[in-house]
């Protein structure tokens, strides 16, 4: 595996192999990579001949008083994971490497960004769209992975990529749980024992909306309240928001139909955890 810390060094691999027709295929993440980082590498692997996956830390899609300095490093861990993984080449920048000091360029995306993590992130989505379309241009790949984990942060980069017409693929791949259902997250490491059992709450509700919409129920007002009340069982659970969103446009719907997203924001001691379920009512799915 060929580790890059420069940009220039990046340049240098990828240039010739574009001009020999090979696919290059990128995940980006923040590192302390999991399985679910992992179900992302895997797929790329397959679907496309030279694999790049990115792990930077990028402050600026941190608050001010968010987890940036705290955030897990793992860096030699995850060195052998992606060996393992048969990545080709690691992209490992420095914060100096990604933004000089007189650094005043942003992308932003101006209306999915705004609802849902967006009301309680101020600036995190600008910062995250801002670092993809640096590192679609730095490692200039023919199809980028995400996951749904971040169902919002997906279709922000899709926006993204169609607005600004890079020519990238964005593929989105499902959430990998651990047994009991949390979804796996470089953050769940912050949770202790009593925290870990209350994270579940995300879960679990989610698997009540399930059988609500299984049963018959439609009305998403009702649904909402139907979980608030059953977040509340777990008393360590702060509820950021719990919304029922069109897949697409990301807005409030009243009535479950056609393609709807269930999100779910909680803060258990101060640590912010996210899930979401996709329902898809033409095709029956809850994915
Ligand atoms: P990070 O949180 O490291 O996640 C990297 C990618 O892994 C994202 O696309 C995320 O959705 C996906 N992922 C995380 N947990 C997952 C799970 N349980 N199942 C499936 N996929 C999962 O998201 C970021 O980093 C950053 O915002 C980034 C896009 C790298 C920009 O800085």
């Amino acid at each position: 595996m060929i580790i890059a810390r420069s940009i220039k060094k990046i340049r240098e691999v990828i240039l010739p192999l574009k001009q020999q027709g090979i696919t290059i295929g990128f995940v980006p993440t923040m590192g302390a990579l999991h399985e679910g980082h992992l179900s992302l590498i895997k797929k790329a692997r397959i679907q496309t001949q030279f694999l790049v996956v990115s792990i930077f830390v990028n402050p600026i899609q941190f608050g001010p008083r968010e987890d940036f300095k705290v955030y897990p490093r793992r860096l030699s861990r995850d060195k052998k994971l992606l060996r393992q993984a048969g990545v080709d080449l690691l992209f490992y920048p420095s914060a100096s490497q990604m933004y000089k000091q007189d650094f005043s360029t942003y992308v932003e995306e101006t209306t999915l960004s705004h609802v849902l993590c967006g009301l309680s992130r101020p600036g995190h989505f600008r910062g995250v769209t801002t670092v993809v379309a640096k590192l679609f241009n730095i490692v200039t790949p023919d199809i980028s992975y995400f996951g749904q984990k971040d169902y919002q942060q997906a279709q922000i980069i899709k926006r993204m990529v169609a607005d600004l017409n890079f020519n990238i693929k964005i593929k989105v791949l499902p959430i990998v749980r651990d047994k009991d259902g949390l979804a796996l997250s470089s953050r769940n490491s912050y949770l202790d024992k009593i925290s870990r059992q209350q994270a579940l709450c995300l879960y679990r509700a989610l698997q009540r909306a399930k059988a609500l919409i299984a049963s018959g129920e439609r009305d998403a007002v009702r649904i909402k309240k139907n979980i608030r009340l059953f977040m509340r069982k777990f008393s360590l659970a702060k509820i950021d928001y719990v919304e029922i969103v069109d897949a697409e446009t990301l807005r409030e719907v009243k009535v479950v139909k056609k393609k709807v997203v269930i999100a779910l924001a909680v803060f258990i001691k101060g640590v912010r955890l996210i899930d979401n379920m996709l329902v898809d009512m033409k095709k029956g799915r809850f994915i």
